[in-house]
């Protein structure tokens, strides 16, 4: 049996940084809204555990998140869960869309399903990555802590234009620099991290400023999006945008 499974993509819709921790993470209060933009997940049981990437470069395959998933699911069971898997990628590394840990998630969801094995895949996913556990439910849900902890709320149709820049942000470099240049939260700049990722690639500036006061940025960067009325009007925004674009609406909760 062969399953392929969408891997979606999120936007943060607001995000605020409440304070650093004693362990390095910092806790954090976010909307996360998915949406369909993904990546596609195809897995095989096999002989042996084999992954292939396609789609938009990935750097490194030996450390995807998708073997991190993998191995830690073959730990919990204690069981060899060996399969052929394969990425399509279609949402850009290092943007703020939550890829990587979508991606994970998929995974765990679909690894467990093929093999028929229980395990505690939030408790997995968390271990993964402080978005991990999001992408197993989906929908709209604000997330503390690091956040890990998801309190599910009702999804609102919504379309978005999304726009990257082609700069590939890392997450702790962004949070190292929110601990010197925290910036402050408004109707203007939802998301708290923006002023550390402009910080971290000064090139952002002028990316942003292109876009207009109406762009937000997503999670950690450097993808940006802003709401729009309808689908033809974020296909009339992203058409005139000369980077990496697309159109995408948000997507309620997976289900079971
Ligand atoms: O949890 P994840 O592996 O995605 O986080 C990557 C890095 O981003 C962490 O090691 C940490 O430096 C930073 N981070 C943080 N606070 C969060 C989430 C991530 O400081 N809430």
């Amino acid at each position: 049996m062969t399953i392929a499974l969408p891997a979606r993509a999120k936007l943060n819709l607001d995000l605020a940084v409440l304070r650093r921790r004693d362990d390095g993470y910092h806790d954090i209060r976010t909307t996360l809204q998915a949406i369909d933009l993904h990546d596609l997940v195809t897995l095989t049981p096999a002989q042996e555990t084999t992954l292939t990437i396609t789609g938009l470069p990935v750097k490194n395959t030996k450390d995807n998140t998708i073997l991190k998933a993998h191995a830690l699911l073959e730990q919990a069971t204690k069981k060899k869960l060996p399969t052929e898997i394969h990425l399509h990628k279609n949402i850009p590394a290092g943007a703020g869309m939550g890829g990587a840990s979508s991606d994970a998630a998929t995974a765990l969801r679909g690894l467990a399903a093929i093999h028929h094995v229980n395990a505690d895949l939030h408790g997995i996913a968390s271990q993964i990555g402080s978005d991990v556990p999001f992408f197993l439910i989906g929908g709209t849900a604000i997330a503390d802590q690091r956040g890990d902890h998801l309190t599910p709320v009702p999804t609102n149709p919504q379309w978005f234009a999304i726009a990257w820049p082609g700069i590939e942000l890392l997450t702790p470099d962004v949070y190292r620099a929110w601990d010197t240049v925290p910036g402050k939260i408004s109707e203007a700049m939802p998301n708290q991290l923006t002023e550390a990722a402009l910080t971290v690639e000064p090139n952002l500036r002028e990316f942003a400023k292109s876009l207009g006061p109406t762009w937000r940025m997503t999670g950690s960067g450097s993808a940006y999006f802003c709401h729009c009325a309808d689908e033809a009007s974020a296909r009339n925004i992203t058409a005139g945008l000369k980077c990496w674009t697309a159109v995408a609406q948000a997507v309620g909760p997976w289900g079971e």
